[in-house]
């Protein structure tokens, strides 16, 4: 059934720094056509040594505000797995540089990749109740697995903001979902770490198996058939992921696959993910950026979404992109995050791999190296300080 709730706004960012797949495949003598092909990446984002989920959660919905107003935002819903704080939620931070009103709820969330889907359907809630307020959910994350490891090719990180709000100007979100959980060691990351571990082939796994159980449990709560989507936004840890997945999806339906399917229901969604690398939470939706960034007229048209979470929690839900969308997107300022990044050598991005700031609680000020709006000026005492530029 349609639902008058979804997506008005939607922005990302990313951080200042990028690393072209070539330069690793230089570094380890890897064919680039595992890279370009096998796993369809082309180049990552990475963090300077004053950028993080922090910075890049302000820098997406930073301009929300000033297009709408910070009035009605009475909650900020804050999604990552890679927090910065076992106990504060980045999500205060944010609202401190945005200078949101002290009358907000402000929370982060966690399940892996996962994250900023429970964060959409608990906003989602939220609107439900009191349908003049928005609330603003902010999906932001760094991938980061160990140098020479076979996860570090699909490294990256973004953060994208959304706006939720009755009578949204972008895309409606239906009921119902399909779930599915299901108690698996793919990916994790134990708290003494800031690297995440990984089970490789059994992470693909999982994600397959998580697909066939949301779609299983979506048609038995009554959602879409296949052949009425126009497009599917997948988890993207890597580009070539969605195509497995959509293949699986095909397959579970009892079709025969080839490739220009495939291509025809996922195309337009990977175009950001495929060069700024697996941004975890905001992945899937930087997917949904992509596609109405770059995808025909999509009016009237429902796009299926699948959101996967490692450990493992997945939804499959469907929404309906709203007429006259196109005159509320950020296509050019989108473009700009990504083509604004510096060019990183191999040497320089090893360096930034290794940075990380002393645990001693002293005074140590970060070197100015980010271009975006906010800045990690210091860690001074244990606390983290930030500060517009
Ligand atoms: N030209 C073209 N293709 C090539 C090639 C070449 N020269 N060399 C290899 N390939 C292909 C391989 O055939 C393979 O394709 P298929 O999977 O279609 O068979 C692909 O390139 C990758 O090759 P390998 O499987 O040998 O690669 P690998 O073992 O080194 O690592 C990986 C692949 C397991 C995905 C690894 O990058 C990894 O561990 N990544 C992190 C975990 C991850 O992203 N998991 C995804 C699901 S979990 C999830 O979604 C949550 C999350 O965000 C982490």
């Amino acid at each position: 059934s349609d639902s008058a709730i979804g997506i008005h706004d939607l922005s990302f960012a990313t951080t200042g720094f990028v690393l072209p797949h070539t330069a690793l495949a230089e570094h380890n003598g890897t064919d680039i056509g595992k890279y370009h092909v096998g796993i369809g990446q082309h180049s990552m984002s990475v963090a300077g040594a004053d950028e993080d989920i922090v910075t890049m959660g302000a820098a997406a919905a930073a301009p929300i505000i000033s297009r709408h107003g910070a009035d009605q935002i009475r909650t900020l819903v804050f999604a990552t797995e890679s927090s910065i704080d076992q106990a504060k939620s980045a999500g205060v931070y944010v609202h401190s540089l945005l200078g949101l009103p002290s009358a907000t709820r402000v929370v982060e969330l966690k399940q892996a990749c996962y994250g900023a889907t429970a964060a959409l359907q608990f906003a989602i809630g939220l609107v439900h109740r009191d349908p003049a307020q928005r609330v603003l959910v902010i999906a932001s994350d760094i991938s980061k697995y160990e140098l020479d490891s076979p996860g570090e090719a699909t490294q990256g990180a973004a953060a994208v903001a959304m706006l939720v709000t009755a009578d949204p100007a972008l895309v409606r979100i239906e009921e119902p979902s399909g779930l599915f959980t299901a108690d698996v060691m793919d990916f994790w990351r134990p708290n003494y770490r800031d690297a995440a571990l990984v089970d490789g082939q059994e992470s693909i796994t999982a994600y397959l198996q998580a697909v066939e159980g949301t779609w299983k449990d979506y048609q038995e709560q009554g959602g879409r058939s296949l052949e009425e989507f126009s497009a599917f936004c997948y988890h993207q840890p890597f580009t070539k992921m969605a195509h497995k997945a959509h293949r699986h999806l095909l397959n579970t339906c009892g079709y025969d696959t080839d490739e220009s399917d495939i291509k025809r229901a996922i195309g337009q969604t990977t175009a950001c993910n495929t060069v700024v690398g697996n941004s975890y939470t905001a992945s899937v939706y930087l997917a949904l950026a992509a596609l109405l960034d770059h995808a025909d007229d999509l009016s009237g048209r429902p796009v299926g979404f699948l959101s996967y979470g490692s450990g493992s929690v997945a939804e499959f839900f469907a929404g309906t992109v709203v007429p006259g969308y196109r005159a509320h997107l950020r296509t050019e300022a989108h473009r700009e995050a990504i083509e604004g990044r510096r060019l990183l050598d191999y040497a320089a991005y090893r360096e930034l791999h290794e940075w990380s700031f002393p645990t001693d609680g002293g005074d140590h000020p970060t070197p100015a190296q980010t271009t975006g709006p906010f800045r990690l000026a210091a860690l001074r005492g244990h606390k983290r300080i930030y500060e517009r530029r």
